[in-house]
């Protein structure tokens, strides 16, 4: 599997403080920094979106990771894409059409022309292209595209988007192994609820890119929990 990448979760941060907070865990081990933007409509929260990741860009050389959880995801590429972001991820069932029930018309055999438009808009805004399923997606329908190459990454969510310091759902972890079995090279990043006492699970079934809010950021020592992290998925 890929090498070990630990990215915090900013939202578990001072957003008073941003860019001195995203320094400290780039200074504590960070590999990447990953970027929660809700809209209040894919997911029912409100964070933040290009504008932020545009001045936090001044301060930091660091990854910058973004998962979309909005609907519509193809109105921000331009703008994240100007404002300095790495990569995008954006939710599969989002892409499929704006109703919470679309990602239904989707088959695990056949790549869905909006999805496949936005994994090449992304790179074709010179991003790289991760693609998210929340739990209740069959993990099947991420195949086709990471199939076909249109995609750097599969988020697999072990918590519902929309907060940070829910619980690990253990048994969705094992749908990164489905993925790990057709793809030894793929980036497979796991998010939500993860800490020390819960990655062993997501490590085994194969995730090498390990996403942590309020585990990292309400640690007394990050960087101590930053290296638990890692060495678990190195294992
Ligand atoms: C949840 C977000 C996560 C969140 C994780 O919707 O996508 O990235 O920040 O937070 P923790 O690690 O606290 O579960
Ligand atoms: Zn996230």
């Amino acid at each position: 599997r890929p090498p070990a990448i630990i990215a915090p979760s900013i939202l578990s941060s001072d957003f008073a403080r941003l860019a001195d907070e995203c320094k400290r865990m780039v200074d504590l081990g960070a590999d990447w920094l990953h970027v929660d933007v809700m809209d209040g409509h894919f997911v029912p929260n409100l964070t933040l979106g290009a504008p932020i990741v545009a001045s936090l860009r001044k301060h930091t050389d660091a990854f910058l990771d973004c998962h979309l959880m909005t609907t519509n995801p193809e109105l921000w590429v331009k703008d994240f894409a100007k404002a300095g972001a790495d990569m995008i991820t954006f939710h599969l069932e989002a892409a499929a059409g704006p109703g919470p029930d679309d990602w239904h018309s989707l088959a695990p055999d056949q790549p869905h022309p909006a999805v496949v438009d936005m994994c090449h808009g992304v790179r074709a805004a010179g991003m790289h292209v991760g693609l998210a399923l929340k739990p209740a997606t069959p993990v099947e329908l991420a195949v086709p595209y990471v199939e076909q190459g249109l995609v750097d990454m599969v988020l697999v969510m072990t918590v519902e988007p929309g907060f940070g310091g829910q619980s690990f759902m253990a048994d969705k972890a094992a749908k990164a192994a489905v993925l790990r079995k057709k793809f030894p090279d793929l980036l497979i990043q796991v998010d939500g609820g993860l800490a020390p006492a819960t990655v062993d699970r997501a490590a085994a079934a194969g995730a090498n890119v390990i996403v942590a809010g309020s585990a990292v950021f309400g640690a007394a020592d990050p960087g101590v929990v930053i290296q638990q992290l890692r060495e678990s998925v190195t294992a």
